[in-house]
């Protein structure tokens, strides 16, 4: 497994530039199931694992059946279904992966698809008993080293028809998958209480740039005038959005290492929360705006004495949950004790216990609480990262702490952040990508 080597402590120093949204170019590669023949462009995509994966699901599908070694991997991967289901009337794919933060149903796309008159069965292609796919997943050896996720078969036999469906949680793809299907139905459809994430704007507004009708999408309600099963003929490219996940994470490494660093093409408007809560803490931040550029710069230094803050996870335009992991490791600098409240995910703090290996002291209070007494010195540690924005955050910790450190598992880090080693050295830090 490849591994990152880092030896912490540097300044970081220089300029670094937010790649391309990976949570908005994802559904809109899955909405190219939408168009008629010739896809349109997609332009400033990050070049990471998970585009290359979504991009090979999307190759692999035949009438809407997903390639299941490869949809298991992603949890965007849910987000094909809903398009192929209106192109094909069909779908038939595994309960979809990606990172292990909790249970991660997926009821709201099943509950939306049923009130457009599709049929959900656990059942595989061939008709025998309900679909299994058995995987070989560590901790299973007792089942002969294979764990079974259920395989899905949907069909829209009489067609979409559009409906008035309120989401029982604001789900960000199940709101995505939810308004592409809906584009393709006939008549209306009314989506209630649904999520107001930016990613579903751009997501809409390239849409409607390319025939769809949406409207409210960035709202708690989006209503979709469906084509009756009419393809998106257009061909205006799809521009991604900076990553605001990324744009977050990088101030926050700003504000606990840097000695002079500035982040381009930061998005500032949709990290509002972030900005509050680094504000709060005394980080030292400064906001340039350009005439030249659509985003702002912003320019960190280390701050002196970082403040512990109380944070708490919530829906856009709330501390964004895939924050949380990157801003603990910052807790732990902080002087006083801060409460981290995670409200998305019932398994998103289980991180902490290794930051505490290497100094940390943060008390795990429940799966959604957590409590940081800061600060700490952090030491160099071989720590492994579980999924995309806690191996983010051991890479930051390793960049603060002293000494040497291997951060394992890094696909998890490429899944989400391109090249982030090379962007990294160009800083001034001190990081080796050690292959297998
Ligand atoms: C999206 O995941 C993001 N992924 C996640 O980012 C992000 O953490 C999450 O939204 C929350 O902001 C992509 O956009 C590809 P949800 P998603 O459905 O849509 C529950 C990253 O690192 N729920 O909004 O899967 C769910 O369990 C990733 O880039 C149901 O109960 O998240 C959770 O508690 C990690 N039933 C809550 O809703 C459902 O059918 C929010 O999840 C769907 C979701």
């Amino acid at each position: 497994m490849a591994k990152f080597l880092v030896n912490g402590g540097r300044a970081l120093e220089g300029e670094i530039s937010v790649s391309g949204s990976k949570n908005a170019s994802l559904p809109a590669l899955a909405a190219s199931l939408l168009f008629s023949d010739a896809p349109p462009l997609f332009q400033n995509l990050p070049e990471i694992e998970d585009i290359k994966r979504m991009k090979e699901l999307l190759q692999s599908q035949k009438d809407g059946r997903f390639d299941y070694e490869v949809a298991k991997k992603i949890r965007a991967s849910i987000l094909a279904v809903g398009p192929a289901l209106a192109r094909f009337g069909r779908s038939s794919f595994p309960h979809p992966g990606g990172c292990v933060i909790g249970a991660r149903p997926i009821d709201v796309f099943f509950d939306g698809w049923k009130a457009m008159g599709a049929i959900v069965e656990k059942t595989p292609p061939s008709g025998k008993k309900p679909g299994f796919l058995a995987v070989s997943k560590p901790g299973f050896e007792e089942l002969g080293g294979v764990h079974s996720i259920p395989i899905y078969e949907i069909r829209a036999p009489q067609g979409l028809r559009g409906c008035d469906f309120t989401f029982r949680v604001p789900s960000v793809t199940g709101t995505e998958g939810l308004m592409m299907t809906a584009v393709l139905a006939q008549g209306r459809t009314i989506l209630r209480n649904v999520a107001e994430e930016p990613e579903i704007l751009s997501l809409a507004d390239w849409l409607n740039k390319n025939g769809a009708k949406i409207g409210g999408a960035g709202t708690h309600t989006i209503t979709i005038e469906g084509r009756g099963g009419k393809l998106l003929s257009g061909q205006v490219p799809f521009l991604a959005p900076p990553d605001r996940i990324e744009a977050g994470s990088l101030a926050i490494l700003g504000a606990i290492a840097a000695k002079k660093m500035t982040i381009k093409n930061f998005p500032e408007n949709e990290l509002t929360a972030l900005l509050g809560v680094l504000k709060t803490a005394r980080a030292e931040f400064e906001i340039t705006h350009h005439d030249h550029s659509l985003f702002p710069s912003i320019t960190l230094k280390r701050a002196t004495k970082l403040r512990a803050v109380n944070v708490q996870t919530k829906e856009y335009p709330g501390f964004a949950t895939d924050l949380q992991a990157p801003y603990t490791v910052l807790a732990t600098q902080a002087e006083g004790v801060s409460m981290i409240h995670e409200t998305i995910f019932e398994g998103r703090l289980n991180y902490v216990e290794d930051l505490n290996k290497i100094g940390a002291r943060i008390n795990l209070c429940d799966p959604h609480r957590a409590i940081v007494h800061g600060p700490s010195n952090l030491t160099g540690w071989n720590l492994e990262g579980p999924d995309i924005r806690a191996g983010l955050a051991f890479l930051i910790a390793a960049l603060v702490a002293r000494g040497e450190s291997q951060i394992g598992n890094i696909y998890q880090i490429d899944r989400g952040h391109e090249k982030i080693d090379a962007r990294l050295r160009a800083l001034g830090a001190d990081i080796k990508r050690m292959e297998a």
